[in-house]
């Protein structure tokens, strides 16, 4: 342990995103270089040696573009540009390319759904007036009713929860669409402009040697022209999944062929049929795996949605994902103590009890079950930490999704707190002189990844062994072992390794093995697993 890994492992291995642990990096929280409050990438590359240490085989990072952060930078003013809050852009061509010495691949977001307010397009598109070429590039309509008063549909907004219209009237008369907040304007992307700025801006950022591509909002960009009155049930959808959208994607295809780069899609969609289309062959090389992500911590329900992922990616021969939380959910070690142990958006509240002993105990078993199954796992910021969801007090909430519900939903804000670094320094080690823009809890200090470091059994020391150990579970598919109720246990590498993990309320014996690799926790003293632990052996 200790020693970066990377030595190992192949830079030019075409086929990496397919067993690859990713890392989230959430820019404005990770590490603050500059001392002003904000995470920045000077503050990641300071900390380079730590993703390098842990293990990871990339970086995703939330955007980093010009923005005025009305929605934690998913309101983009240029997408070719860093925010000065964060740097530059020459910084940001620095930082890959140490990330890539260290072996490490770097995978930007892109946001093609919307745009800020405050990007010259929509600028340009409010001044040039009703019916204008510029407001083609978005969805403006005239309202309904006898002064146009009334929005032009009735489609619900994209933030669960949010009791706001998605349409926002201007002074002119005209109104405008946006999934999201007022702030970030639907581009209209039946219009070719749209898609040529898409595949210049995917250009832009592979020639300056990114690996791949995250795209945010990935089912959404397609509207159906005529904006018709949202129907629940009714195929197709208005403007989720519609069929214009694997089109578009074939043509990202070709531009991220030229570079070898890979996409990632945040495509939410409940039939696992329509989910895999977007796995063509040609089109997007993976996307999240959002009902692993949401399933409850209960054994059947992990083993149905792990064969319902198998099954839908194999026939369009993509790799798996393997994600527990990311900068939209409630943190993992926080659900997993709960009494409902899933996510569920609609069911976000303040003050929802949870037991943080539990949760971390399964969260620890629950990381050794994703990094064992075959795919590409995601890990995001702080899960490596076992950082629970922070409460946040309400007059320092910045979320506009707690904002657009009327102020029901906590919002997302928990789990994008500044990380703990050193336990002894001021604001446990962010880097800040300042307050940082979210406060970290009192208690972050034990968190820290200098106290981890030193400590065997942390959750820090856990993710280092395990992201390690990893590849002794080769890239062929798992077979499911016979187990108790309740258990979970199943073999990679052609029988030679072993994941088990028990969820029963008693012990559980474990299968014949040779060697304990790796245990999420203690064993029982007549060497059974406990409830909520997980063990990789060797058979
Ligand atoms: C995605 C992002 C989320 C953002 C939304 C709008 O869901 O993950 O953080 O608010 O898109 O861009």
């Amino acid at each position: 342990m200790g020693q970066p890994t990377h030595a190992l492992k192949q830079p030019k291995d075409r086929d990496w995103w397919r067993s690859a642990v990713i890392y989230q990096v959430y820019v404005r929280s990770f590490a603050d270089g500059d001392g002003d409050g904000t995470g920045d990438l000077a503050g990641v590359r300071s900390r380079l040696p730590h993703l390098a240490e842990l293990g990871v085989d990339a970086l995703w990072f939330t955007p980093w573009y010009l923005s005025p952060m009305k929605d934690g930078g998913y309101d983009v003013a240029d997408y070719r540009a860093v925010d000065p809050a964060f740097g530059t852009l020459a910084e940001a061509e620095k930082l890959i390319a140490e990330a890539g010495e260290l072996g490490i691949r770097t995978i930007v977001d892109i946001v093609p759904n919307h745009v800020s307010d405050q990007h010259p397009w929509f600028r340009a598109a409010l001044a040039a007036g009703p019916g204008s070429p510029e407001r083609a590039l978005f969805h403006f309509r005239p309202g309904r009713g006898p002064d146009g008063e009334l929005p032009p549909n009735d489609w619900p907004s994209q933030f669960v929860g949010s009791t706001e219209p998605v349409w926002t009237r201007l002074p002119d008369g005209d109104w405008y669409l946006h999934l999201f907040t007022p702030q970030q304007p639907d581009l209209n992307w039946a219009h070719p402009a749209v898609r040529q700025e898409h595949e210049d801006i995917l250009r832009f950022w592979f020639e300056r040697g990114v690996a791949g591509v995250r795209i945010d909002s990935a089912a959404l960009l397609a509207k159906d022209p005529q904006l018709p009155d949202f129907v629940q049930g009714r195929d197709p959808s208005p403007f989720v999944d519609r069929d214009e959208l694997h089109d578009i994607y074939r043509s990202w295809r070709a531009v991220s062929d030229e570079y070898d780069g890979v996409f990632v899609g945040e495509v939410w969609l409940p039939d696992a049929e329509r989910f895999a289309r977007y796995l063509r062959p040609d089109e997007l090389h993976t996307a999240f795996n959002f009902a692993f992500m949401t399933c409850p911590w209960d054994a059947d329900g992990l083993r149905t949605s792990i064969d319902e992922t198998l099954a839908e990616h194999a026939p369009v021969g993509a790799p798996a994902t393997w994600v527990l939380c990311n900068h939209d959910v409630t943190r993992t070690v926080t659900r997993y103590g709960r009494t409902d142990t899933g996510f569920d958006f609609a069911t976000k509240a303040f003050g929802t009890p949870t037991d943080l002993a539990l949760g971390t105990r399964r969260a620890r078993a629950a990381a050794l079950l994703s990094l064992a199954l075959p795919g590409a796992v995601y890990v995001y910021q702080g899960e490596e930490l076992g950082l629970p969801e922070a409460d946040i007090p309400v007059d320092r909430i910045q979320d506009p999704m707690h904002f657009r519900s009327n102020g029901t939903d906590p919002g997302r804000d928990g789990c994008r707190v500044p990380l703990p670094w050193a336990a002894a320094a001021p604001y446990a080690g962010f880097g800040s002189r300042e307050e940082p823009w979210l406060p970290l809890p009192e208690d972050w200090a034990s968190y820290a990844v200098d106290r981890q470091a030193e400590d065997p059994g942390s959750m820090l020391s856990l993710y280092r062994m395990a992201i390690t150990i990893r590849p002794v579970f080769g890239v062929g598919p798992l077979t499911w072992l016979p187990a108790p109720d309740g258990v979970l246990a199943f073999a990679r590498a052609e029988g030679a390794v072993l994941c088990v993990v028990n969820l029963a309320e008693t012990p559980a014996s474990l299968p014949p093995h040779t060697q304990l690799i790796l245990a999420s926790g203690p064993l029982a003293s007549d060497g059974r697993l406990p409830k909520d632990t997980a063990v990789w052996l060797r058979a």
